[in-house]
């Protein structure tokens, strides 16, 4: 399996207001535009699998649509949820690296094996 997946786009064809999902070799991961850099995680939440690209984007977190569970774009940890949820199941964001490639596109590496992530992943756990 290969631990660098093209996005086939360039930087400038990506809208730092959208993050865009992927579906890689190892799930499914979005480019989220964070500090003026692009970074890779998984696209659906630990919680309950929602889309994490179509949730927003603040001070380096995203807030899930579905219940506002926060996540880090720095570290991909866990920051919060709404006061009486339980959240012992908060799991951690995987991450992917971001590189330009040698197309002038970016890519995603592979960084470590994903937990949670939507659309099967190397090491065969959640499909
Ligand atoms: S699915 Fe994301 S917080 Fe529940």
């Amino acid at each position: 399996m290969p631990d660098v997946f093209d996005t086939g786009l360039r930087p400038e064809e990506l809208d730092p207001e959208r993050p865009q999902p992927f579906d890689t070799p190892w799930g499914s991961f979005s480019l989220f535009h964070v500090a003026g850099e692009w970074r890779a995680w998984q696209s659906f939440c630990p919680h309950m699998q929602a889309p994490l690209f179509g949730g927003s984007t603040c001070d380096e977190a995203v807030t899930c649509p579905w219940h506002q569970w926060r996540y880090s774009l720095a570290t991909g940890a866990f920051l919060g949820a709404p006061e009486g949820d339980d959240a012992t199941e908060r799991g951690r964001l995987a991450r992917a690296d971001v590189r330009l490639g040698p197309r002038g596109t970016l890519e995603l590496v592979f960084v470590e094996p994903p937990r949670n992530v939507r659309g099967g992943f190397r090491d065969g756990g959640l499909s």
